[in-house]
C-alpha cells in the first residue's frame, strides 16, 4: 500500500528501546567474558592499561568502556575506570557470587528460541523427570555455577519474604529445593531465632556447606539430602517451595504441594514463590518471559497464575490461602494446613 504523507508513521522508538536493551546485555556479558570486572577488581585502570591487559584492539575500547559506565557497570574517575558495587559482586569471576557464566549460558540458549517454539523442546539435552537436575549438574563446579545463579535470583526475594510475614511465631523453616541456602540465610539474617534447613539433591550439599561457611552460618542451617519426589519432606512449621513448582509439569507440581501438606503439622504453612503470571496474561512481561525461559530449560516447566496455584493448594487441603507480590515480579502464595 502506498504510504501517504498525511499519515503519521508509527514510531520506531519502542522497537529501538528493545534493540538497545539487547545491545546493553551483550556489552555487559561480553565485558564479563573478557574479564573486565575481574581485572578491575584488583584496582582502577586507565582505558589504555585495561586494553593492554585484555589484549583488545584500540578501536572499540573507549565506547565499550564508556557504555559500561553509562550502564552503571563501571565508574570513571578522571581517566580511571573501576567496578561498581553491582559488577564487582556479580561479574567479578573471583567472587563466589559470580554469575557471568550463568547469564552467558542463558544468553546463548535464547538464540535458539525459534527452535524451542517450533519443537516445544527445551534447548538443552537433559531428559524429563527427576533426573533433569542430576543429569545436568554432575560436578560440584556445575552445581556451584548453577546455585550462584539461583542466589542472584533468590537474593532479590529474601529480604521481602523476611518482611512479608510475621515470623516471630515460627520456630522452624525448611526451604525445599533451597539450593545452597541463600534464601534461608536472608531469613536468618532478619529473624535469628529461626531453626532453618534446606532440602535438596545430595549433589548440592558440598556447595551448600561452602556457601553457608562463607556466610558464617554453617552451624545454624541443616542440609537434608534427598529427592523430593520420593523422600518425605522434613517436618517444619514453614515449608518453602521457591522457584521450584515452575520447573515441573502439572502433576509433579500437585504432587509436591501434596507432599508438603503431608510433611507439615496442623497449623503449619506452605509458601510457594514463583514469578506468577497475572490472571489476564497481559500485565507485566516479566513472568511471561521467564515462562519462555522455562520452555528453554525444562521439558514441561512454565510459569502459572496465582489462581492456578491457589487451586493446587486447595485440592491438597490447605486453607487461608493468600497471595502477595514479592520484589519486582515474584508472588508469594501461602496456605495453612488446618488444625
Ligand atoms: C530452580 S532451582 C530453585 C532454587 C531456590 N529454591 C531458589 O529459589 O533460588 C530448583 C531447585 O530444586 C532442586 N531440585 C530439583 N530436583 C529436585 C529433587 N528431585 N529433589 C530435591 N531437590 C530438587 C534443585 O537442585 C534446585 O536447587
Amino acid at each position: 500500500m502506498p504510504e501517504s504523507l498525511d499519515t503519521q508513521p508509527v514510531s520506531a522508538e519502542p522497537l529501538w528501546r528493545l534493540g538497545t536493551a539487547y545491545f546493553s546485555r551483550k556489552v555487559t556479558l561480553t565485558a564479563a567474558e573478557l574479564g573486565v570486572f575481574t581485572v578491575l577488581a584488583d584496582g582502577p585502570l586507565t582505558a589504555e592499561q585495561l586494553r593492554i591487559r585484555l589484549e583488545l584492539h584500540p578501536r572499540g575500547v573507549p565506547d565499550f568502556l564508556d557504555a559500561l559506565v553509562a550502564l552503571d557497570m563501571l565508574e570513571r574517575d578522571g581517566d580511571q575506570y573501576r567496578n561498581t558495587p553491582l559488577s564487582d559482586h556479580f561479574l567479578n569471576e573471583k567472587r563466589p557470587s559470580y554469575v557471568g557464566a550463568f547469564l552467558s549460558a542463558a544468553d546463548a540458549r535464547w538464540d535458539r528460541l525459534a527452535d524451542a517454539l517450533r519443537t516445544g523442546e527445551p534447548q538443552n539435552r537433559w531428559g524429563a523427570g527427576p533426573q533433569m537436575f542430576t543429569e545436568q549438574y554432575r560436578t560440584t563446579a556445575a552445581w556451584r555455577n548453577f546455585t550462584a545463579g539461583m542466589d542472584y535470583l533468590n537474593g532479590m526475594i529474601g529480604p521481602p519474604v523476611a518482611e512479608a510475614f510475621d515470623w516471630t511465631s515460627v520456630d522452624s523453616v525448611v526451604d525445599v529445593g533451597g539450593a545452597r541456602g541463600n534464601l534461608v540465610a536472608a531469613l536468618l539474617r532478619r529473624h535469628p531465632h529461626l531453626k532453618a534447613g534446606v532440602f535438596d539433591l545430595p549433589g548440592v550439599e558440598p556447595v551448600f556447606i561452602e556457601h553457608m561457611t562463607q556466610l558464617g552460618i554453617a552451624d545454624r542451617v541443616t542440609f537434608h539430602a534427598g529427592d523430593f519426589f520420593t523422600v518425605p519432606m522434613p517436618a517444619a512449621d514453614v515449608l518453602i517451595l521457591s522457584h521450584v513448582l515452575h520447573d515441573w509439569a502439572l502433576q509433579e507440581r500437585q504432587a509436591l504441594v501434596s507432599r508438603a501438606f503431608d510433611a507439615l503439622a496442623p497449623g503449619g504453612r506452605l509458601m510457594v514463590i514463583d514469578p506468577m503470571i497475572d490472571d489476564d496474561r497481559r500485565g507485566t512481561a516479566g513472568a511471561l518471559l521467564t515462562s519462555l525461559n522455562m520452555l528453554m530449560v525444562t521439558p514441561h516447566g512454565a510459569e502459572y497464575t496465582a489462581a492456578e496455584a491457589r487451586d493446587w493448594l486447595t485440592e491438597a487441603g490447605f486453607t487461608g490461602i493468600t497471595a502477595v507480590p514479592i520484589g519486582v515480579h515474584n508472588t508469594l502464595l501461602s496456605g495453612v494446613r488446618p488444625a
